[in-house]
């Protein structure tokens, strides 16, 4: 019988049979299926469980220590905190190109995470949140934009360089399934039940080059989004919701002053498969309130816009 609970028992024994007395490292990433591998194996492990979460910098607002709230704190996890921002501001200097700068997030990430794995030095094996999508979507394509940070993050990529075996309790489970067994393991089902974050994180939602300034004002921009989404019952009703960063001024009126500041687009989609999506309608006053209060509220930016392009033609993203 298929129940989240009888999931998770059969998983916990599974992986005590496969690692035994040895130490695992898990990257945490503040998304789904990392944050149910990690109540799992806590629960399963217990402190043989070291979880690994690296800042790039390019992360949502708080996400960090939301990460830390949940696991360190609440739950008693062993958590090393990277603050690796310096590190990837620096890497993406003067570099505009999507892919370039995926690539160097990609690359970086493994750097920076090889680097503290390396000084966990009895873990003899290293757990990843591969979903049995991630499975057949790295057997199939060969270089799908998604894939390419997908194979650095989730299936593959780390294990050769690092010798150490494989932990992947979810490689046979889906999404919603996923979602079931972290809501049974006591994750907040906010956390279960988030958007689809990529990657390479703000990295692409910062069109061209990426500047901390840029960073920290879409941060803001785009928790206010999410902040109103949630207060008017809409964010479940979207697949993905987030703001995008163009880095090209406008200009604007404030009181007696004149503005000449930046501008951020929102992106709001329904989509079953990502594949394909229609922007959604969100109510016009839903989109006054949310463009007010971030003009109003966060000085550099002067103008909001609202993405309706479908996918195809457009993508989900802007980079
Ligand atoms: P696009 O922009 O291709 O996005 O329509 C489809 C879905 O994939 C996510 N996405 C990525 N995820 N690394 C990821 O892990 C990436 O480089 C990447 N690019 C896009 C996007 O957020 C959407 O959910």
């Amino acid at each position: 019988l298929w129940t989240p609970g009888n999931i998770i028992d059969d998983m916990m024994a599974r992986v005590r049979e496969q690692v035994g007395s040895d130490h695992v490292i898990l990257g945490l990433s503040g998304g789904v299926d990392s944050s149910v591998v990690g109540a799992l194996l806590h629960k399963a492990i217990g402190d043989q469980l070291t979880c690994v979460f690296v800042d790039t910098g390019l992360l949502r607002l708080h996400e960090g220590d939301q990460v830390m709230a949940t696991f360190a704190r609440h739950m008693g996890v062993k958590v090393i905190r990277v603050d690796a921002e310096q590190r990837f501001l620096k890497a993406l200097e003067g570099v505009a190109d999507p892919e370039h700068k995926r690539k160097i997030i990609g690359g970086h990430f493994i750097e920076v995470f090889d680097e503290e794995a390396g000084k966990i030095t009895d873990a003899r094996w290293l757990a990843q949140g591969t979903i049995y999508p991630d499975v057949i979507e790295s057997a199939g394509s060969k270089t799908g934009k998604a894939q390419v940070i997908k194979s650095h993050h989730n299936v593959g990529g780390l294990p050769e360089q690092m010798k150490m075996g494989l932990v992947e309790p979810l490689r046979e489970l889906f999404k919603d399934e996923v979602r079931k067994i972290g809501v049974e393991l006591g994750l907040p089902t906010e956390m279960v039940y988030r958007h689809p974050f990529p990657g390479p994180g703000l990295g692409v939602r910062i069109l061209g080059e990426v500047k901390k300034e840029y960073a920290d004002l879409l941060r803001r921009a785009d928790d206010i989004f999410i902040d109103e989404l949630r207060r008017a019952d809409l964010y479940d009703q979207v697949s993905q919701a987030f703001a995008v960063f163009l880095p090209v001024r406008s200009v604007g009126v404030m009181g007696d002053g004149r503005r000449y500041d930046y501008v951020v687009a929102l992106r709001a989609v329904e989509t079953i498969d990502f594949m394909t999506a229609r922007w959604a309608h969100l109510p016009y006053e839903f989109l006054d309130l949310v463009s007010r209060r971030i003009i109003n509220e966060i000085d550099g930016i002067s103008r909001v816009t609202y993405d309706i392009s479908g996918k195809p033609p457009a993508t989900i993203e802007w980079e």
